[in-house]
Parts: structure tokens; sequence; C-alpha cells
């Protein structure tokens, strides 16, 4: 591949780019893989990973930053913030809601309103923390009196929760609702009681499709099914 590892670490430079710095950490630890290691030592592991996560944290820092004040598309017009979302950048189980609330559009975060507090409670439940999963919607600013977001602005804003996942790199996905689900999938007719509880593909990464908590709130006995998807996806992260 034509990969040297510089001479010198670069470590003691002033000005060098944190980028930089990652990048031959990267190339070290393949290095030693193309020595024949199979397994890195416990140690080269963890700089492996921490190099990793904070190239992930950069990358998501920089999306945040290009997406900025943004006006691309007409939700911009009465949103008071952008919801970029918030979680651990190396997440293992991503969740993918809609669209912000008035809640979310006031705090710029997401999922922390009425439907935030029953999200809350199914990440718990699923024997995680809220800071260990990586949450965020399909559209970063809140649609006037909440209707639904439309395709064009899902069509301009899709890119960002793309670039979200692309980052990443979950093993697992959980979408929140029909818009979601149709937005990762493609399929705009889909049903949402129809395909959820089974996994689909996206771009290689398992999805999980459920109902929307919103939905469960105004629905409450539908939330075992909920709870059974999220047994599959816990299952699924145990074989793995
Ligand atoms: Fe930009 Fe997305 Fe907000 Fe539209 S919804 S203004 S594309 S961030
Ligand atoms: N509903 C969503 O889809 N996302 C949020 O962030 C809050 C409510
Ligand atoms: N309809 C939706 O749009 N979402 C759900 O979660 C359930 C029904």
């Amino acid at each position: 591949m034509g990969r040297e590892m510089k001479n010198s670490p670069a470590l003691r430079e002033e000005g060098i780019r944190n980028a930089d710095f990652l990048h031959d950490i990267k190339s070290a630890l393949e290095f030693y893989r193309e020595l024949g290691f199979e397994r890195l030592p416990l140690r080269m592991q963890k700089m492996n990973h921490a190099a990793d996560s904070m190239s992930k944290d950069a990358a998501l820092k920089a999306l945040r930053e290009e997406i900025g004040d943004c006006t691309r598309c007409k939700l911009s017009r009465e949103r008071r913030n952008v919801v970029f979302g918030e979680g651990n950048s190396d997440a293992s189980l991503m969740f993918i809601g809609e669209a912000p609330g008035r809640e979310e559009d006031l705090q710029a975060r997401p999922f922390v309103g009425d439907a935030g507090t029953l999200l809350t409670r199914l990440i718990e439940k699923m024997g995680f923390k809220r800071e260990d999963v990586y949450i965020a919607n399909i559209v970063k600013c809140r649609p006037p009196q909440n209707r639904d977001p439309e395709a064009d602005e899902i069509g301009i804003c899709r890119g960002f929760v793309e670039r979200q996942i692309g980052i990443i790199k979950p093993r697992v996905i959980m979408s929140l609702g029909r818009i979601s689900a149709m937005t990762l999938t493609g399929d705009v007719k889909l049903k949402i009681t129809a395909i959820r509880g089974s996994f689909l593909d996206y771009k290689g990464i398992p999805l999980m499709p459920t109902f929307h908590p919103a939905y469960l709130i105004r629905n409450p006995r539908d939330k075992w099914l909920t709870w059974t998807d999220a047994q599959r996806v816990l299952k699924l992260l145990r074989d793995e």
C-alpha cells in the first residue's frame, strides 16, 4: 500500500494537526499488523480505540461546523436552533428519530421532551445510559407546529444524518417512526406496522425499524412491541 512510518514521531512538533497525529498512530498500528501480528497488544488496542474515537469526535465537530446556522431548506425560517444530535461518537447503537419538537428546538438537543423521556427509559431498560448511544434525527430543524417534515426538506437535510452514521459506524441502528425508516430505506410506501421488528439493511448496517416514542405515548399498548424490537437489537449486539 506504500504506507511508511514516519521516521520521527512528530508528536513533539508544535502546531501539528490532530489529524496527522491520528494518521500516524493508525499507520503505526497497520505496520504492526503487516509484520504479521494478528492481534495488537492490549495497550495498542486501547491506543487504536482512542485514536478512532478522537477522530470520530473531530469529524462530527467538523460536520456540525459545516452545517453552521443552516438555511439550506425552508425549515430554517421558523426554527430557533439546529438540533445536531448527541451522544457517544463511537457508539455501537444509534437511534434516529424524525425531527426536533418544541423542547428540542429550545434546548438544541434531541429527544428532551416527553418522547425523549420515553426514549431515555427504553435506552436504560436496554442496559445503556443515554451517553453510551448516539441520538440524532432525520431533519435537524423543527417543523412548524410539529408537522411531518416534507419531502424537499428531508431530501436536503438527510445527507447530514447519513454522514453522522458514516462517521459513527454503529453496529446497529434503531429508527424511530415511519419517516425515519422511510428515509433510511428509501421506501416511501413503507408501513411501519408492517415492517417493524425485522432487521433491514442500511448500507451494510443492520437497521431495526420500530415505533416512534411519541406514537407509543398515544398508544401505550404497543410499547411491548418496541421492547421486543429492542431485545432483537440487544441479541444482535451480544451475538456479534
Ligand atoms: Fe438545514 Fe437541515 Fe435545518 Fe433544513 S432542516 S435548515 S437542511 S439543518
Ligand atoms: N421527536 C423526534 O423525532 N425527535 C426528537 O428529537 C424529539 C421528538
Ligand atoms: N405511525 C408513525 O408515523 N409512526 C409510528 O411509530 C407509528 C405509526
